[in-house]
């Protein structure tokens, strides 16, 4: 094996494991945890607004088609569909034609119908699931969803009655959440609260000299041998890229 250089005492890159894993196909991330989500895992990918968690949740489902094999529905309270598919035109990520084929689904929710969609155990959605044979699932943002509960109780029971159902789909799942500039010990612990079997913090952090860089952590993960520091994350025209490189604060 070529020995590596000053990399000494680096924690990175985790070997991958005999488990079943799910890549992201994101270009380092998935060294960072094992080689990638464990199946049908929900996993939380929060941050602050422009942090990537947008473009990270539609790598996730366009790599996972492309390079994977496995059909992704992505669930936007948000997104417009043109903007959307615009914006990533400039990576080459033709979502246009992977709707075409049948392989991507973009759905326009509002929170309510989610909500509906709890009462009744699946709905639509479940029958996109079937139809398409999706196997990745992103729901963008849970933030939305999760203002239409005034209390914590109702709030994580409805979360866990989510998570039941993207459970009986099969699917591994992303959820993201919008935080503000930081992300505080308080949400940290109404997020683990949430149950979810990862939480993945991106940053946009100010550096001393005023200029802004992108960092990735992987807060949890469950049965997984992950990394524990904060690693350099770009956006660029080529896509997105976790670095080998540490970001210290
Ligand atoms: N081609 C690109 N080159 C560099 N940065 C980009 C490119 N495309 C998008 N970005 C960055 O990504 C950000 C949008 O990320 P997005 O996933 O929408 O964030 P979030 O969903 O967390 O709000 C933009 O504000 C911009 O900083
Ligand atoms: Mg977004």
């Amino acid at each position: 094996m070529k020995k590596k250089r000053g990399n000494k005492g680096l924690k990175f890159p985790i070997a991958k494991t005999e488990k079943e894993r799910v890549p992201s196909g994101i270009k380092g991330f998935d060294d960072l945890i094992e080689g990638g989500f464990k199946k049908n895992s929900v996993n939380l990918i929060s941050g602050g607004p422009g942090c990537g968690k947008t473009l990270f949740a539609i790598a996730f489902l366009y790599y996972g088609i492309t390079k994977h094999d496995e059909n992704g529905l992505y669930i936007t309270f948000e997104e417009k569909k043109e903007k959307l598919y615009d914006d990533v035109k400039g990576f080459n990520w033709d979502l246009t034609k992977l709707e075409k084929e049948k392989k991507f689904v973009f759905l326009e929710y509002t929170p309510e119908q989610v909500k509906k969609l709890l009462v009744e155990g699946g709905g639509t959605i479940e029958s996109i699931v079937e139809r398409f044979n999706i196997q990745r699932l992103v729901i963008d943002s849970i933030t939305s969803f999760g203002l239409l509960y005034q209390d914590q109780l109702t709030k994580k029971e409805s979360a866990l009655a989510l998570f039941e159902l993207i459970e009986k789909w099969n699917c591994t799942a992303l959820l993201t959440s919008q935080e503000l500039e930081t992300v505080s010990e308080d949400y940290i612990a109404s997020a683990v609260g949430f149950e979810t079997d990862s939480i993945i913090l991106l940053y946009h952090l100010k550096g001393k000299r005023g200029k802004r860089v992108r960092a990735v952590e992987i807060l949890k993960m469950r049965g997984t041998n992950h990394a524990e520091d904060m690693y350099a994350f770009e956006i660029n025209e080529k896509g997105l890229e976790v670095k080998k490189y540490k970001v210290l604060i």
